[in-house]
């Protein structure tokens, strides 16, 4: 199911300058892709090479189990010790690691030195608490940099976390820790949202009540509002770190460069979320060569992701790629609009911000602002800008490159999900971008577009876009689902072993790349990743509700929204009182963020004669499109 198609303005060119292609850590990027097609392995084994290893590879690349591949095989690692540690020996222990704007208005900053401590100060409080090397360890926060801290622990010690999005309901959270099987959970008081506090300790009292294998919560004081705390289950982090089992020094754990890092649940086609699952050896090359070649980081850059670190573009781009490369990072907790809509750009002008990653959802809806909230401000630190999460739209393209960027600013428009853990089509500084194309593929990775039947599209012809060779950030598996993993990615072009995104894309003659949308049944909503599925099983689980189907609308600021159609259980009339039942009920089997914008009661659904609902049906009725070939629909 697309959701969006832009025509894409092909023409429309925009090139850096010559001090901005100059100054590039990628001057020239077809030789460094020629040079990664030349020799794959070896390619990827230099980049390795500037990360240190306890014990080097004996393999670079395993395809024998494919598609379980494996990168680095018999290398020993560990991620935390890439990202901290080896800093430590450097100058760079003086240097900034992490600058933390509360909403608030709190401020916080960290050198290596110091996050290094807290770290190993709160991998020992773990380790004391008996979390070991493998164990599953739940983090369900605000953006605060005990966030930062919590994952950098858990990798250091070895066990493996999985950090659910801090706007998830209790029902989300409790079925994330019971998949994982966490028997520890790192939470916050609240966290602040738009001046208002958002209870996340009473939401995991919940979930742990619904999944009780958790026997230890680790409760960060943020909001400091009156919270329940459970004796014998319950500790104040800042209790334990005060602990003399708190010592500022922990070694990293060696850990294999396959053994897992952290579990990232994600929404698919069914109604059960996927927990993608990264490794430390692979995922630390990946994650920094492409962070330095794509956003150019030096060490006199100021660079805000503004992710949340909730979801994979966090995970890779808040804490560990840019850790790993020794840059200063930007952590800001709050809303871009909080208290006045140049939040955003005042920080920048009070940190320096020199790269500004962020999503299209966020740039529209600065957008709607107007020009004299950014105008106000002296933006002129900054020299590079980013865009993920959607195909963004020539008009926000446009806005954020004059606007903000002031015509000096290149513009990367990264693609790429989580299971791929970073970027796979993106431009670097020194090409030329077309608002709305992500251009081309990474060095090192091969994408295509496709029919059904695996013959490459022609230019301009939409298809599956597909990843054709293995690359060492990719998901090794679907945690406790192999075959899932298997039937998902790999199965549609088994023969030719080929990966599928679940996007379709076209190219253009330029070999450019055009992101259409998701073509399965997934829908991103301000560019968080909802699956059909997943909102469809949350209503029916409604005791009013017998059938639902939901499908995704273009909005202007959200990039899609979802519209929810009902079939009530028999005898049941439809009132805006169950509507506001329904919409709340969601809001606590998922989160806010699955909330439909519109539901709407009907007393039938358009079906195939093989009881499947045709989605596509009613998004043309939604949308006052043509239904399109009905042949197969039995009403
Ligand atoms: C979409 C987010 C167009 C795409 C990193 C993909 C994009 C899904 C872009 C993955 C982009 C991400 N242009 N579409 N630059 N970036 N997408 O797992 O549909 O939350 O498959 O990862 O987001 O979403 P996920």
């Amino acid at each position: 199911m697309a959701q969006e198609t832009f025509a894409p303005p092909v023409s429309e060119w925009y090139y850096p300058s010559d001090s901005v292609k100059e100054n590039a850590i990628v001057r020239d990027y077809e030789s460094l892709y020629a040079e990664a097609q030349g020799d794959l392995e070896g390619f990827w084994a230099r980049q390795a090479e500037k990360l240190d290893w306890f014990a080097p590879w004996e393999k670079v690349l395993d395809a024998s189990e494919a598609p379980f591949y494996k990168w680095f095989v018999g290398a020993k690692t560990n991620i935390a010790y890439n990202a901290l540690d080896r800093h430590i020996k450097t100058w760079r222990r003086n240097k900034l690691a992490l600058v933390w704007e509360g909403e608030p208005g709190d401020k916080q900053t960290f050198s290596y030195w110091r996050l290094w401590r807290e770290v190993n100060k709160f991998a020992n409080v773990l380790k004391g608490m008996g979390v070991r090397k493998g164990d599953r360890v739940t983090v369900y926060m605000g953006r605060v940099p005990e966030l930062v801290i919590a994952m950098l622990a858990c990798a250091k010690i070895g066990a493996v976390h999985s950090v659910v999005y801090g706007g998830f309901s209790e029902h989300a959270l409790a079925d994330r820790i019971e998949d994982a099987q966490s028997r520890v959970l790192i939470t916050c008081d609240g966290a602040w949202l738009r001046g208002n506090i958002v209870r996340l300790k009473d939401v995991v009292d919940e979930a742990v009540r619904r999944s009780p294998i958790v026997e230890t919560v680790i409760v960060v004081k943020r909001t400091a509002h009156d919270i329940a705390m459970e004796q014998g289950r319950d500790y104040w982090y800042h209790d334990l770190m005060a602990l003399p089992i708190a010592n500022g020094n922990c070694e990293s754990v060696e850990m294999d460069a396959e053994d897992p890092l952290f579990i990232l649940y994600t929404s698919g086609t069914t109604g059960k979320p996927k927990g993608i699952l990264h490794t430390h050896g692979g995922y630390q090359v990946y994650t920094s060569a492409t962070l330095e070649w794509v956003f150019d980081l030096k060490d006199e850059d100021r660079w805000w992701c503004a992710a949340d670190p909730g979801w994979i573009t966090g995970h890779s781009y808040i804490v560990y790629g840019p850790l790993i490369l020794g840059a200063t990072s930007i952590l800001y907790e709050g809303a871009p609009n909080q208290p006045y809509p140049n939040r955003w750009w005042k920080i920048v002008e009070e940190y320096g911000v020199t790269v500004l990653y962020t999503a299209p959802t966020a740039i529209r809806g600065l957008m709607r602002f107007g020009d004299a909230w950014p105008n106000r401000h002296d933006l002129s630190s900054l020299r590079l800008l980013g865009s993920v999460g959607e195909p963004i739209n020539p008009e926000a393209w446009r806005w954020f490159y004059k606007v903000i960027g002031k015509e000096r600013c290149p513009i990367m428009d990264t693609w790429w999900q989580t299971e791929t853990g970073g970027f796979m089509i993106s431009p670097v500084p020194s090409v030329g971008l077309k608002p709305g194309s992500a251009t081309r593929p990474i060095p090192g990775v091969e994408v295509d577009v496709v029919d059904d039947h695996g013959v490459p599209c022609p230019p301009g012809v939409d298809g599956n876009l597909v990843i054709k060779q293995p690359w060492p950030g990719m998901l090794r598996t679907v945690y406790k689902d192999p075959d899932r993993f298997v039937k998902q990615y790999w199965t549609t072009y088994q023969d030719q072993g080929w990966y599928i995104t679940g996007d379709s894309a076209r190219k253009d003659d330029d070999g450019y790349f055009w992101i259409i949308g998701r073509n399965d049944d997934v829908i991103k909503v301000s560019g968080y990743r909802l699956g059909t599925a997943e909102v469809e099983s949350g209503l029916v689980s409604h005791p009013a509700v017998a059938e639902a189907a939901v499908i995704g609308m273009p909005d202007e600021v959200r990039g899609s929204v979802i519209y929810a159609y009902c079939i009530l259980k028999a005898g049941l009339e439809g009132s805006d009182a169950l509507l506001d039942e329904l919409k709340n009920h969601i809001r606590h089997e998922i989160g806010p963020i699955a909330v439909p914008a519109r539901i709407e009661f009907v007393p039938q659904l358009p079906k195939t004669r093989s009881g499947k609902i045709m989605r596509r049906v009613l998004k043309a009725r939604a949308t006052g499109q043509p239904e399109g070939d009905l042949s197969t629909l039995e009403e």
